[in-house]
């Protein structure tokens, strides 16, 4: 993507650039991300006037669209140790859900990564030197410090973490670090012996006493040969979702009061005690609709199929095999404000289940299986009288023909909202990590970009706040 410096646009705009920002009390950076955000959303408006300061109705919409991690910013410190490469993949683990991220290298760290990978996965400048011109006159490590929601220093060394618990700042991490008054999250990274020493364990403790976080460090392997312990950075995924768990405690709670119920996962249906029928759904899209919703401060109860995916921290997780056992318990997690539908229900059951193993019968080579329809779950909720929640919300998994059927199945399930999606084998969706969905109301469709799985929950979950809020007026 091309690349932007606000210094090279004319006077005109940047005197309009630099009101606005002064309007909206954002810095010129952050100013042009919402516009080009904004934008990007909003293809009616002219690129001109979205550099005019924002009306209150703009205001109005940039907040309430906001979910609490989308609009956050972390600044994250890559520390010189081996695992800084996992941070290259942190970085994306980030932006995927949304958030905007600067980084800093240490002179250390640039023997691991180079500015150039980082930045290319950052998308703009990478912040190297204290006393580098061009960076100060861009943004200066005072406003770097500032204009953070959260620090992480991934991976934080000995010597970093040293530093920082003694208070020095003779470098550009070690200057912001001690500038910030953001949340810190350490996710610490060294050779076991390093992590065991006293000096270490002292520094630890004056750092937690001083407020920052961990994620980490992990037991196993080490990078040098026939050395295991504890001292393995933690996995990205790992710190992203320390990331959440601490951006989204911090922020508004958008969905704070409100109850949500997500399914997930396929349902098993018994042939016999050993066997039964299944489909392909690995549960990642329920379980990450689950884990954005309370993120957002939902209470979330997850009623979720067998999968391998392990179950989303801070939500009430109800596992079952089949659909009638799902349907049990979503009915029992009743009343909720929110109901979204992501699993893969069979839609029939074996009648004749067998009590024992189906045995071959000998000189038959042919067996018959009588099916029966499974409950709609989805319908049957989406039909009560009593305790319907305000949203149903189901999912469309169609092979051909998406939007056209994800329309009908509006009317015929009787829901508010369908996200349909095209599940054939070239989508790659079924047990991939991406997903392509266009949002069927009884209003329009609204069909959104290829996204992760990761970023089409934490959409959902931003137009079910919308709502949900536009309704309480
Ligand atoms: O009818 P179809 O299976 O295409 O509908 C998909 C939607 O209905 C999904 O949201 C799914 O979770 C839900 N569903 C259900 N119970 C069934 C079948 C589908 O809740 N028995």
């Amino acid at each position: 993507m091309a690349s932007l410096t606000v210094r090279q646009l004319d006077d005109r705009l940047k005197k309009l650039l630099r009101m606005r920002a002064a309007k909206s009390g954002r810095s010129v950076e952050d100013e042009v991300r919402t516009i080009l955000r904004e934008a990007a959303e909003d293809t009616g408006r002219t690129v001109l006037d979205a550099f005019e300061p924002p009306t209150a109705r703009s205001r109005a919409r940039t907040s309430r669209t906001a979910l609490p991690v989308e609009t956050k910013r972390v600044l994250l410190i890559i520390g010189g140790g081996i695992a800084a490469y996992k941070s290259l993949d942190l970085i994306r683990r980030l932006k995927e859900r949304g958030i905007t991220v600067r980084c800093i290298l240490t002179k250390a760290a640039e023997h691991f990564v180079t500015p150039l990978s980082a930045g290319a996965i950052v998308g703009e400048h990478v912040f190297t030197d204290l006393f580098d011109p061009a960076g100060e006159f861009d943004i200066g490590h005072i406003r770097l410090a500032r204009e953070t929601d959260l620090i992480v220093v991934a991976p934080a060394t000995a010597d970093l973490m040293a530093k920082m618990a003694g208070g020095h700042a003779d470098d550009l991490a070690t200057t912001v670090l001690l500038a910030t008054t953001a949340k810190i999250l350490l996710a610490p990274a060294m050779n076991p012996r390093m992590w065991a020493n006293k000096a270490t364990k002292r520094n630890l403790r004056q750092l937690a006493a001083d407020g920052a976080a961990f994620v980490g460090p992990n037991e196993g392997e080490m990078a040098e040969a026939d050395e295991s312990g504890v001292g393995r950075m933690a996995e990205p995924l790992e710190i992203a979702s320390a990331v959440q768990k601490i951006l989204s405690a911090e922020g508004t709670q958008l969905l704070q009061g409100r109850r949500v119920l997500v399914t997930s996962g396929p349902t098993y249906e018994p042939i016999d005690p050993v066997r039964y029928i299944a489909n392909r759904s690995s549960g990642k899209q329920g379980h990450a609709i689950a884990a954005a919703a309370a993120a957002a401060g939902a209470d979330v109860t997850l009623v979720s199929g067998p999968v391998s995916v392990a179950d989303p921290p801070g939500v009430k997780v109800m596992h079952v095999e089949t659909a009638r056992d799902m349907l049990k318990a979503v009915e029992q997690a009743l009343p909720v404000d929110v109901a979204i539908f992501a699993a893969a229900v069979a839609d029939w059951r074996v009648a004749n289940a067998g009590e024992q193993k189906l045995k071959k019968q000998p000189g038959k080579s042919t067996a018959e299986l009588s099916l029966i329809e499974n409950p709609d779950i989805l319908a049957t909720i989406a039909k009560r009288k009593m305790q319907r929640p305000k949203l149903v919300i189901g999912f469309a998994a169609e092979t051909e023909n998406v939007v056209a059927n994800a329309k009908l199945k509006l009317i015929s399930k009787g829901c508010d909202w369908i996200l349909a999606n095209d599940v054939s084998p070239r989508s790659g969706v079924m047990g991939g990590d991406r997903n392509t969905i266009t949002l069927v109301r009884s209003s329009g469709t609204e069909a959104w970009k290829p996204q992760s799985k990761d970023e089409v929950a934490a959409t959902l979950i931003a137009r079910v706040t919308e709502t949900l809020n536009e309704e309480k007026g």
